[in-house]
């Protein structure tokens, strides 16, 4: 037997072909995925309680573990990012495959609908994200890296200063929720704990964390553009 076939046969690999191992792994990156924004969403927050709050927050992220903590989370971040979206296309290009054979049957369509949503979704949000890194943590911008390397405070009410760049935000932040409304129901099906008792209290629980991430998050560019916060 060659090395080749000893690998393709290992269970890992035959868990990442099949079907029901990638939704697994899609779920299973997708929780830490949602844990990571409802900790990304906190730590923002603290801009309303000012920029000391804000600037010692982020002082900590970029010194915690002698600055190894933020890249130990970086690469932890992107290798699950990268799995979720590479096993979610996979799994998508499998469903338009077989929605060609069993075209008439009506559930594989509203499936297939639904899927197709999430994928357009899911493009937005990375783009969204290679554009925020860009904003926020590359700082692209001559301004907001003068500004961010002592005062990230003051740098994220500058950055939202900027009406198209706040209303862009907005809309992907809202996307990203659309988002989230479906997948996290979705991580409980896939882990088989959606049965019809509990269908209703976990479709309003994905909502209700939707609701809440989109609050959180559009609340700071909507008091910065709007009301003026931090001026
Ligand atoms: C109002 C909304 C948001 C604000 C004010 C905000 C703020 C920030 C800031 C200041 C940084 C830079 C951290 C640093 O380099 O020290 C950052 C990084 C990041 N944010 Fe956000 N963020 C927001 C929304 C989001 C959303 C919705 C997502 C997810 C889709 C997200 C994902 C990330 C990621 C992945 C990083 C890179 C982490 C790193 O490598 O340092 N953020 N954010």
């Amino acid at each position: 037997m060659s090395a080749l076939s000893c690998c393709n046969n290992s269970a890992p690999f035959r868990f990442w072909n099949s079907s029901i191992g990638k939704k697994i792994i899609v779920a299973l990156t997708g929780i830490i995925l949602v844990g990571y924004l409802a900790g990304h969403l906190v730590g923002n927050l603290l801009i309303f309680q000012g920029e000391h709050a804000f600037n010692e927050y982020a002082h900590f992220l970029q010194t915690m573990l002698h600055g190894y903590g933020v890249w130990i989370a970086r690469i932890v971040l992107l290798g699950t990012l990268v799995l979720h979206v590479v096993a979610t296309i996979q799994l998508t290009l499998a469903n338009r495959i077989a929605r060609n054979i069993q075209y008439q049957c009506p559930d594989t369509v509203t499936a297939t609908v639904s899927s197709r949503m999430m994928i357009w979704s899911g493009s937005t949000i990375l783009a969204f994200i290679v554009f925020h890194i860009l904003h926020y943590t590359v700082r692209v911008s001559p301004t907001l890296a003068e500004l961010g390397e002592n005062n990230p405070h003051a740098m994220v009410i500058t950055g939202f200063s900027n009406v198209l760049v706040s209303l862009f935000y907005i809309v992907a932040i809202s996307l990203l929720c659309s988002h989230l409304s479906h997948g996290v129901g979705s991580i409980f099906q896939t882990l088989g704990l959606r049965s019809h008792k509990t269908a209703l209290a976990i479709d309003l629980l994905s909502r209700a964390y939707a609701l809440a991430i989109w609050l959180g998050f559009i609340s700071i560019p909507v008091a910065i553009m709007v009301f003026g916060f931090g001026k």
